[in-house]
């Protein structure tokens, strides 16, 4: 009974911190407003937890506001271009959401008469929703009872409790007392309220322990284990991938893109031509005629399962007459780098210096 009480009255000061020092977002309703009866807008809050899964606050919100402008409901969003969402979230990177938004909006305005529906198996069938979004978007879009756990909250959670092991080996433990700790009522709030404190004060290095609103509660701070928690998961060495990017000169100032397949990673979108990625770094064959210069110059970049390393060659006085279905030529000077994904972006910032 007394843990009970414990355990209310930690998601009771929380609850009050939130709505003290809780942040003003463009797609949140804060308390004070909610409490005059304004109710936060389903599609606002489904686009926003999209664009916030691994992307930061603050590199979403700019984004957030122009995809707001520019595809103001459902209805919109299930009539625009795949190529236009992809360039737009060429920034944000993780493609995959981009495309699952257009898939959902889509399937949202044909089975569920363009609304977002609230029954949690029913939204985890649809794409790019999955356990976390679908109670996300239950508890601060509808308000229902719901237990949120993202990355953030798994912090508070571990060091409140003093759970040790690696995250990803106490999922249960968490799990078990996150849902101890989130209250009956204002769910939504409450995740929120536990992500802002997260990002706060109880940040994920020097965390402002002595502002800290539960400290008293806190089993981590008393045994002086804090920064120690959550304990590093044990990483296993990416496996490296190797080939060649060309950057090919058409024109001083004009260089040609390519159309990935549409399958595998990158898919469907513009970069500059590249080999295969393989373990071995095969000899290139080159796309065109033209003079060649390997550079030795490489881009290295991180995908989730791998590390890429690419070799920018250098292609100039092209004498064979290009594939204008293949390949697109861009003017340096009318050409958005933004719209391509960050891989390309590296490839063109060096490859621009030769
Ligand atoms: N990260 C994911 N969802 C969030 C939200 N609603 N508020 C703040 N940070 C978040």
């Amino acid at each position: 009974m007394i843990y009970q009480i414990e355990m209310a009255n930690i998601s009771n000061i929380l609850l009050r911190w939130y709505s003290e020092n809780g942040r003003t977002l463009p797609w949140r309703v804060n308390p004070e407003d909610a409490e005059a009866g304004k109710n936060p807008d389903p599609y606002k809050i489904w686009i926003s937890e999209i664009m916030l899964q691994q992307t930061t606050v603050n590199t979403v919100i700019p984004y957030y506001k122009s995809f707001i402008k520019k595809w103001d409901s459902i209805d919109k969003l299930s009539r625009a271009d795949e190529d236009d969402i992809l360039a737009f979230w060429a920034g944000l990177g993780y493609y995959a959401r981009g495309r699952n938004l257009l898939k959902c909006a889509k399937e949202l305005s044909e089975k569920f008469d363009g609304k977002i529906p609230n029954d949690k198996k029913t939204l985890m069938e649809l794409p790019g929703i999955g356990e976390y979004t679908a109670s996300a978007i239950r508890s601060i879009a509808f308000g229902e009872r719901e237990v949120v756990i993202d990355a953030n909250i798994e912090r508070v959670v571990c060091r409140l409790f003093k759970i040790e092991k690696p995250v990803n080996q106490s999922k249960k433990d968490i799990k078990k007392y996150a849902s101890q700790l989130f209250p009956k009522l204002h769910s939504g709030d409450f995740a929120q309220a536990l992500m802002d404190f997260a990002n706060a004060v109880c940040k994920p290095k020097k965390p402002n322990c002595n502002n800290c609103p539960i400290a008293t509660s806190c089993l981590s701070l008393e045994l002086g284990v804090v920064e120690n928690i959550p304990a590093k998961p044990v990483k296993k060495d990416k496996p490296v991938r190797k080939g060649f990017v060309f950057f090919i000169k058409v024109q001083p100032n004009s260089f040609l893109l390519e159309r990935r397949p549409s399958k595998g990673i990158l898919g469907g979108l513009m970069g500059f031509p590249t080999t295969e990625w393989e373990v071995i770094k095969n000899k290139p064959t080159l796309p065109l005629n033209a003079k060649w210069t390997f550079t030795k110059q490489l881009v290295t970049h991180q995908f989730s399962h791998f590390k890429l390393e690419l070799e920018i060659v250098l292609g100039e006085k092209v004498t064979s007459k290009f594939d204008s279905s293949k390949y697109l030529a861009v003017e340096q000077q009318s050409f958005d780098l933004m719209t391509l994904p960050a891989l390309m972006r590296k490839v063109y910032t060096k490859a621009i210096k030769f």
